[in-house]
């Protein structure tokens, strides 16, 4: 018996499995319910009286040994556990949410493919700008009231020369003037990009918005051709049914100047609280660029002639997507940006 239980205590220390199932079949051979160890306790009646003592005390230790190695060799497979067996292959993917663009970057993009279409050019300018390109070299007067605290964002102050204000741009027609300052004619632009007015935010203002800004200088360009531009932008923007009309309006760099409204796309024109119940809705102003402009830039206003436009593209969002709410814009809340997943 002796024998027998030295030989196992030999066999059981260098016990060596490669793989959960060999050691399985280890466990099995020796200390399951018929294995080795379990063979040689039923032999121990058998065993004399004087020996039972130690050969007792040997059986336990055989046990205890071999259970102390499959426990360390099943250490080392817990230990190589590469978690594939937990891995349940045929389960749906967690749903990975895909970012969308914003509704203002979509009706950008598509302001600019129609005007590019037309043969328009990018162009693009800072948004903190000097006096000089917002307000003076657009031939506002030094006390016009744009240039006022109430609109402007002001960086640094001049008080000895306005024109070297630092300000954050008002509106985009700056980039007009570094254009024109940079290039000679013809030049047919578009700018869009951010402006900063210093506006109390309310669902209706907001002290940033954004505007797209068109400019065409060359040798006999007149408001016929402006007028055409526009019917083309409404229509391919707002649908071929759309119609425009132009009323007078003032602006400084512009002379004559007028605003476009088009026929309300929400109501088709008969009416309804968008339109305040007119049939129509005023998008953009524009006009022929003052002559006054064109010198202050360094184009001859002899020999050339030119239109600008402006629009606001929170305004043509609004009119596309009805968002009620300027602040909407800015907030990044992401249940309203998921509205426009499909819109492009
Ligand atoms: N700059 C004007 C504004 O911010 C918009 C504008 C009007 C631009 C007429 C133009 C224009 O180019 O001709 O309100």
């Amino acid at each position: 018996m002796i024998e027998k239980i030295e030989q196992l205590l030999q066999e059981v220390e260098q016990l060596q499995a490669s793989n959960a199932d060999e050691l399985e079949a280890l466990r099995i051979k020796y200390l399951s319910k018929k294995g080795a160890i379990n063979e040689l306790m039923a032999d121990f009646r058998n065993v004399p009286a004087e020996q039972k003592k130690e050969v007792g005390m040997r059986l336990n230790e055989l046990k205890a040994k071999a259970q102390e190695r499959i426990a360390a060799l099943r250490e080392q497979f817990a230990t190589q556990d590469t978690g594939l067996d937990d891995l349940d292959l045929t389960r749906t993917a967690y749903p990975v949410g895909l970012g969308t663009r914003h509704p203002l970057s979509i009706v950008r993009s598509e302001i600019i493919d129609i005007f590019a279409r037309m043969g328009f050019n990018i162009a693009d300018g800072p948004e903190v700008e000097d006096d000089l390109h917002v307000y003076t070299k657009l031939n506002f007067a030094a006390d016009h009231p744009a240039r006022d605290m109430q609109d402007t964002f002001f960086v640094n102050v001049h008080p000895d020369d306005v024109t070297k204000n630092i300000i954050l741009r008002s509106h985009t027609s700056s980039v007009q003037v570094r254009a024109m300052e940079h290039a000679q004619p013809p030049i047919r632009i578009i700018c869009p990009g951010r402006v900063y007015r210093n506006e109390a935010i309310s669902y209706r203002a907001h002290c940033f918005f954004h505007q797209v800004e068109g400019l065409y200088i060359d040798k006999g360009v007149s408001f016929t051709d402006l007028k055409q531009v526009l019917l083309l932008f409404a229509q391919e923007m707002f649908g071929s049914d759309t119609k425009i009309r132009l009323r007078p309006s003032y602006f400084p760099f512009t002379e004559p100047s007028a605003e476009m409204d088009i026929s309300c796309n929400i109501c088709g024109g008969k009416g309804c609280p968008f339109c305040k119940h007119t049939g129509w809705v005023e998008i953009l102003g524009c006009g022929m660029v003052d002559p006054n402009v064109l010198d202050a830039c360094g184009i001859d206003s002899k020999v050339y002639s030119g239109y600008a436009l402006g629009m606001g593209i929170e305004r043509i969002t609004n009119l596309k997507y009805q968002v009620k709410d300027l602040r909407m814009f800015s907030e990044n809340d992401t249940r309203f940006l998921r509205e426009f997943e499909a819109a492009y």
